[in-house]
């Protein structure tokens, strides 16, 4: 690589790091990735990606082998090699209060600076973090190491889309400070990108952490939009899928996170919009975001009306009663089971004393091991077998396809809830199911 271009370091190497990493170095950067973790180091180097993400392992592999990439456990080597440093350690959320817990943003700094961060470096942020941190770590930095530059990029990326989201963004946001070299350093990284035309939003710091929080509680926002009138459907008669689909058409309301179901789960949608009204409420503008709790609540309800529906469908308590779930993951091409809709349905039905037995093509080894009270089985027909009802909790493609006909001879009773709007009811109708869903009538 020519002496001019930045070396890159990635601190944290979870979903967010382990991704930036890869494609930062598919971008013909030098990156070498940290992490306190052993057991990742080990995996990453050895070109294993330790989540499911569809293409980041072939990325991985391809950069290893062309030697710009390593992953190391001393934050003193990244700082050895590397001149901008990415910050994309977690920001967990707090049991009691939902604030965001930032230990690990704050560890990550202090020991950039103790590893020996020079004058000339550059601190990058892109871990999720509450308005002012920013603010309140380039005093941190200027303090420790004069000289030494904060900037603030979040990620926008989605998990099963990681590589292509973060190679191809909407757009990249850069918070930094009015002086300094920050902005035109990042527009040397991700030169490529600009270069094809993927806008740059230039600003503060706090805007820049805004930007991120605020998007991800639209997006929320959106999806208890539908889930709202699905409730409103269901005592009206109404169908929430036309209903949304015409909404669709005025392109101010667009069709995108209008699909209604058992409702937004994962690492970061409803940590988010939590962590943002605890903000807002030390801020003394708590009132502003106070519908970020409804829009929470109508999510809770979603899975809530999931297990009704089940209950309705199996004609009274589901205790001792064969239930089918397909899907653990909170969405497809993911085996991610953080706050995972599709689980919390599944263990609900469990408690109240029904034999649930479920498959997911990725998610089912994590989900084995924070719900050993489930069954799980190796496919969708075994997880099937002698249901009295079937639900679909996560709309993997595999489910989407499924043929219905197929599959009837294999249940005790062929009703099916999708709660997820993955299949054709029309097609299971006809191959003799009862199809219900959220927020649709049951014709
Ligand atoms: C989300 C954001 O979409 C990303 O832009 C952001 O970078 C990321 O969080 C983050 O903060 O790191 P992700 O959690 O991967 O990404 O998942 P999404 O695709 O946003 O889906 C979130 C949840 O909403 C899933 O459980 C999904 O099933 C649900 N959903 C989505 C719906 O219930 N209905 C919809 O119409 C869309």
């Amino acid at each position: 690589s020519r002496s001019t271009d930045p070396r890159i370091s990635v601190i944290g190497t979870g979903y967010l790091g382990a991704t930036h990493a890869v494609c930062m170095a598919e971008l013909g950067f030098d990156v070498t990735g940290v992490d306190i973790d052993a057991g990742r180091i080990r995996r990453l180097s050895a070109g294993e990606v330790p989540f499911y993400e569809p293409g980041l392992e072939a990325l991985l592999r391809k950069n290893l082998e062309a030697g710009r990439l390593t992953f190391t456990g001393s934050l003193a080597e990244a700082v050895e090699r590397a001149d901008v440093h990415f910050v994309c350690v977690g920001t967990p959320q707090q049991p009691d209060s939902g604030a965001a817990d930032l230990r690990h943003v704050e560890a990550a700094v202090s020991g950039l600076i103790t590893a020996g961060l020079g004058p000339g470096d550059l601190v990058v942020g892109k871990s999720t973090v509450p308005a002012g941190t920013a603010t309140r770590l380039a005093a941190k930095l200027a303090a420790g190491v004069p000289g030494a530059e904060l900037a603030w990029n979040p990620e926008f990326l989605r998990e099963g889309f990681a590589v292509d989201d973060t190679l191809r963004p909407d757009r990249l946001v850069f918070g930094v400070a009015p002086e300094g070299t920050a902005e035109r350093r990042l527009r040397a990284v991700y030169a490529q990108m600009i270069g094809d035309g993927v806008p740059v939003v230039v600003t503060d710091h706090t805007t820049a952490e805004l930007v991120k929080v605020a998007a991800n509680a639209f997006l929320a926002t959106k999806i208890s939009f539908i889930n709202a009138m699905a409730e409103v459907c269901e005592a009206t008669g109404g169908d929430v899928v036309e209903l949304a689909s015409a909404l669709a058409h005025d392109a101010r309301i667009g069709r995108r996170f209008l699909q209604a179901g058992i409702g937004f789960g994962g690492g970061c949608l409803p940590k988010d919009i939590r962590a943002f009204q605890a903000r807002a409420d030390e801020l003394g503008v708590g009132r502003a975001l106070t519908f970020l709790g409804e829009v929470d609540a109508v999510n809770i309800r979603a899975r809530a009306r999931a297990v009704a529906l089940a209950r309705e469908a199996l004609g009274g308590s589901p205790a001792n009663r064969t239930v089918g779930v397909l899907g653990a993951a909170f969405k497809p091409n993911s085996d991610d089971i953080r706050d995972s809709p599709a689980l919390e349905v599944a263990e609900a039905l469990r408690r109240a004393g029904a034999h649930v037995s479920v498959y997911d093509p990725a998610a089912a080894e994590n989900a084995r091991a924070c719900h050993p009270n489930l069954c799980f089985a190796d496919s969708v027909v075994g997880a099937v077998a002698g249901a009295e009802v079937v639900l679909v909790l996560t709309e993997w493609h595999e489910f989407r396809e499924l043929d219905p006909a197929v599959l009837r001879p294999h249940v005790a009773r062929p009703i099916v809830i999708d709660g997820r709007g993955a299949l054709d009811p029309q097609r299971w109708r006809t191959a003799g199911w009862t199809y219900r869903a959220l927020g649709r009538p049951r014709r």
